[in-house]
Order: C-alpha cells, then structure tokens, then sequence
C-alpha cells in the first residue's frame, strides 16, 4: 500500500504482538499499514473531527481491512479499549501530545509503549514522559518536503536523565549522520534567533537558551571530527 516515509517508519517500530491505538488518526493509513501489511490482528485509530474520519472510513473500505481497524470518534485518549497497550501519536504539537497524555494518564498504567512524533516542542514530550514513568528507548528521524520529523519511542521503565540528555534525545546524542547533524544545525539556528529576540528581563530563559547553545555547538562540533 502507499504510505509515506514518516508513517511507515512509526509503523515499523509498533511491537508485532501488541493491541495499539493511533490517536489523531486522520486518513487511518498507520493503521491500516499496520494490519495489512505488519500482520497485527486489531488496531484502534481515532480522531475527534469527523472531516478526518470519513476520510479513514473510506481508506477502511478501500483497502477491506474493516474486521481489523476499528474507527472511533472520540477526544484524545477518551478511545481507550481495554486491551491497548502500544499508544502513536504523530503529526500533531507536543502541547497537544502532553494535553491529551495529561487528560487521561490514568491509563497510562496499561500502556507499555508510546512512539510520539510531535512536530514541535519534543523536549516538552520527553519531559512529560519521563516524569510519568517511562524511558526512551528509541529515537529517530525522518526527512520529508524539506521537514525533518522526530520519532520517539518511550517504554514503561524509569531512567534518570540529566537535562542535557534530554535536550540533545539519549539516542540522537550518539549518531553521527548527516540527518541528525542537519537536524541539531537547525535547532541551533532557531535557538540563536530566539536568543537575539528575548528581552533583556528574561534573565533564566536567556540562560538557559545559552546553556542549549553551547550542547548544540558542543556536539556540531564534536561530529564533524568524528
Ligand atoms: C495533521 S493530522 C496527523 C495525522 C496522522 N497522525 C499523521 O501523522 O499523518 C492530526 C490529526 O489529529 C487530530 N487531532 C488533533 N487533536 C486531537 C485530539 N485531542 N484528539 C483526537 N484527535 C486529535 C486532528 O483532527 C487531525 O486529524
């Protein structure tokens, strides 16, 4: 089936024996990925817009898969099945990502895995998640349209990070490809820019925002040794 880069790279890190729930499904296509061509016997994928779901129904349709996909209209993690226990979320800003996590952490005690890919505010995610029990157990990075996409996969288990670990990604942190380094050339750029436009008075941001600055030349300048 057709599917882009982005997509099929989250589908492929779905554990194969786990009853998964894409939330924000829109067209459904990771799901419908999911049981047609990874072999997974049922999938949840929601959305809370109907425009999306109709657009699901009929890839549902299109690619007979409507005995696996189950198709619920409902807000963020209110989709829930007993039974779940792999959680994507993708395409959408981390703000919204940790709202949707936050709305409903109570079933947060069910989920093993959550591969996130939040198109803004990563760090903010990897917080969260850390802070409700989980480890990063993978991350990754797609290029697509000029956009490069963060993957992160969290696992149910606690870790300790410093914040420069967390900042940089654990596993981001020791690669050394031209994607990654692309990727933190132009976290530094926007740091910088954010730099230059914080007032005077914002005296911790702009310290911190220092401190990101120099992880980010530290290890530009520690892979192009490499
Ligand atoms: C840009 S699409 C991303 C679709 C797909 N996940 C992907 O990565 O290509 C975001 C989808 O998330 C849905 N969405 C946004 N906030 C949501 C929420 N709180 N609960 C459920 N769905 C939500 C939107 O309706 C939209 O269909």
């Amino acid at each position: 089936m057709k599917i882009n880069k982005r997509l099929k790279t989250i589908g492929d890190l779905v554990p194969l024996s786990t009853y998964p729930l894409d939330i924000g499904c829109d067209h459904a296509l990771l799901s419908i990925y999911l049981v047609k061509e990874k072999g997974l016997n049922k999938v949840v994928a929601s959305d809370n817009k109907s425009g999306p779901l109709k657009k699901a129904k009929e890839n549902v349709d299109f690619y007979k898969v409507k005995d696996k996909v189950e198709l619920i209209k409902r807000e963020g993690l209110d989709s829930y099945k007993e039974g779940i226990d792999t959680i994507t979320i993708s395409g959408m800003g981390g703000l919204n990502i940790n709202k949707i996590i936050d709305n409903n952490k109570k079933y947060l005690k069910n989920i093993n895995t959550l591969i996130l890919s939040p198109n803004n505010y990563s760090l903010a995610v990897k917080r969260k998640l850390v802070k409700y029990g989980y480890y990063i157990e993978f991350e990754d990075l797609v290029k697509e349209n000029n956009i490069i996409y963060e993957i992160i996969v969290f696992k149910k288990g606690r870790k300790y990070y410093s914040y420069k670990k967390l900042f940089l990604g654990p596993v981001l942190s020791l690669k050394n490809d031209s994607l990654t380094h692309e990727y933190y050339q132009n976290l530094l750029n926007s740091k910088e820019s954010l730099l230059k436009a914080l007032p005077k008075t914002f005296k911790s941001k702009i310290r911190l925002t220092k401190k990101e600055i120099k992880y980010l030349k530290d290890i530009l300048n520690k892979s192009a040794i490499n």
